[in-house]
């Protein structure tokens, strides 16, 4: 199984018939030196929230591979509209999809669907659990610190994607407090230096947390998982 990360919170997860990207944010992100031509062809899209830096290239990326957007009911009813094929879940609901299971989680945040001067109502934010054949993939979305993270140590998290970027998300010193409540194997951070305004330094974030691997993926780099 492999695991890509395009900058800021896009993660691609790559299994045996199941390619899925989350939070397809390519255009206008300055840590992804990819394209829309460079990204696999997609099997499932994934979106947390409605924010562009999330949304991104969602309607473009799923109707050029006919891939299914999970996404909670306010998004998906907004994305329908534009002749996308979605499957809407909320905050608390796990499903089974072809490739294994997945659950939303809630992340502390907003969601508003910003086009041009008009916002459409986003729902609330969330994150997603991805239970894969080996591997349980935390995704956070963009989330402050929360109790509900002390939960999540029971769902056996193998990797936890965390924002350490502040000002929108947890900073560094509250994303090492959020590894300690959800315990993950491995951590990797994500939602930072794409913006002045989230400026962080991810070996400062490896450095603080302590007994679990950090694993910082440069942009545009591949692990194996
Ligand atoms: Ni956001
Ligand atoms: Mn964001």
């Amino acid at each position: 199984m492999k695991l890509t990360y395009y900058g800021h919170s896009v993660f691609i997860i790559e299994d045996n018939n199941f390619t899925g990207i989350i939070d397809p944010f390519i255009k206008g992100n300055s840590s992804c030196s990819q394209s829309i031509k460079d990204i696999p062809k997609l099997t499932h899209i994934f979106v947390t929230h409605g924010h562009g830096d999330h949304i991104g290239d969602t309607v473009e990326l799923a109707k050029r591979d006919d891939a299914l957007v999970v996404c909670n009911a306010e998004i998906g009813r907004y994305l329908s509209k534009q002749g996308v094929k979605v499957h809407t879940m909320h905050i608390g609901g796990r499903i089974k999809l072809d490739f294994g299971k997945i659950k939303m989680t809630p992340a502390l945040h907003g969601s508003g669907i910003q086009i041009g001067d008009k916002t459409y109502d986003g729902g609330n934010p969330g994150g997603f659990i991805f239970y894969l054949k080996n591997k349980i993939i935390y995704h956070a979305g963009d989330t402050g610190l929360s109790m509900e993270m002390k939960l999540l140590a029971e769902e056996n998290i193998d990797i936890a994607l965390l924002p350490i970027g502040g000002n929108y998300t947890m900073d560094i010193d509250d994303a090492v407090k959020a590894v300690e409540f959800i315990k993950p194997k491995i951590s990797i951070p994500m939602h930072y230096n794409t913006f002045e305004l989230i400026k962080a330094d991810p070996n400062e974030f490896k450095e603080k947390v302590k007994n679990t691997e950090v694993k910082i993926i440069n942009f545009g780099d591949s692990i194996e998982i």
